[in-house]
């Protein structure tokens, strides 16, 4: 019994997360485990109505599922920053989920941006720090508003943090469904102190997991052959912003936004998974978004959870889905609704 407590969030995050419950909830028989689930009202409507992002009652409520199951979050009558800061990064933060895990792997049919290029190339994950960098939060202004203005935003980087990131991305190079070969993807040319840092706790710790190549790439490189020349690519590990960035490439190269799932991860404590993609306000109660993000997120949970056969027969049904039935995977062009897609991965699992 996995007790989730479920994020729908904004926008188009609950037509997403029904899809991808239903799809668990279609594997709790089949795979012998059974999920309870907890809904909370969180996000941009909350916040209008009464002014609570994330209220220390229900963080502390969190604390005690097997994980969290998020929708989306960003409204478009809230300021950008409250919700994105006062409630993902808030939870990231506060659960102290280190890492964010982003498979790109393109699955059979699907149409890739990348001439030449198929699910054999493109297949690797990136493993982003999660909790520090520039997403730490420190720095500041001085003399706002005036002709001599300075705003500062430093990247934090603690010896601890990096470490444990990387013995992470280091350990999950060993996983049996991966090719041994860490990516460090930095700026170690021009961010002299930060990736100094990294980079020496890379090659430090690598000898500790024998078998595991390591590599190294500047991370305006990397962003050329992850266009160029994907298959060169196993694990990737960096920091939190270029993590952030490298993975909506990652995204655009293994079918969109429409599949593209991660994990906040804090190995043995409460985690969260999510579609990357956002609320898409636009789509919003139309019943045309693509559900295979969260049904992937779902599949990245089950995996977290141990249900590894369950997680990988979400897996197949996907890529059973895409190959055989979508027209695409962008939302209002799949040739199915929301829920049909939903009910398709449930029928083939
Ligand atoms: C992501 C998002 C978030 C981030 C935003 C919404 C704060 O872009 O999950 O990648 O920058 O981490
Ligand atoms: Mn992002």
């Amino acid at each position: 019994m996995y007790k989730i407590a479920v994020i729908p969030g904004d926008g188009t995050g609950l037509e997403q997360v029904n899809e991808g419950l239903k799809v668990l909830r279609a594997c709790q028989e089949k795979f012998n485990f059974k999920i309870e689930t907890v809904d909370y009202d969180l996000g941009g409507e909350r916040y209008m109505r009464t002014g609570e992002v994330l209220p220390e009652s229900v963080l502390e409520e969190l604390k005690s599922f097997d994980a969290i199951f998020l929708g989306a979050i960003g409204h478009p009558d809230v300021r950008p920053g409250i919700l994105e800061k006062g409630l993902l990064l808030q939870l990231r933060f506060e659960l102290d989920l280190y890492v964010n895990l982003r498979p790109v792997k393109l699955f059979p049919g699907v149409s890739t941006p990348l001439k030449d290029k198929g699910p054999d190339d493109i297949d690797f994950v990136v493993v982003r720090e999660n909790t520090e960098g520039l997403y730490a939060g420190a720095g500041g202004f001085l003399r706002k508003g005036t002709a001599h203005e300075v705003a500062v935003q430093e990247s934090i980087n603690t010896r601890f943090g990096v470490e444990r990131c990387l013995r992470y991305a280091f350990e999950y190079c060993r996983d049996k469904r991966r090719r041994r070969k860490l990516t460090l993807c930095g700026k170690t040319n021009v961010l002299t102190y930060a990736f100094d840092l990294w980079e020496r706790a890379f090659h430090e710790l690598g000898p500790e997991f024998a078998g595991v190549e390591r590599d190294y790439a500047h991370v305006d490189a990397i962003c050329m052959w992850m266009v160029k020349n994907p298959e060169w690519f196993d694990v990737i590990v960096t920091d939190n912003i270029f993590g952030d960035i490298i993975t909506d490439l990652g995204a655009m190269i293994q079918g969109g936004m429409g599949i593209a799932a991660g994990g906040n991860i804090h190995p043995g404590r409460v985690s969260m998974f999510e579609p990357i993609g956002g609320s898409a306000p636009k789509y919003t109660g139309k019943g045309v978004i693509n559900p295979l993000a969260s049904i992937c997120a779902g599949a990245m949970m089950l995996d977290y959870l141990g249900e590894t056969e369950a997680a990988g027969s979400i897996e197949n049904a996907v890529a059973e889905v895409c190959s055989k039935k979508l027209k695409s995977l962008n939302a209002g062009q799949m040739g199915y609704s929301t829920a049909e897609v939903g009910d398709m991965v449930a029928a083939g699992l």
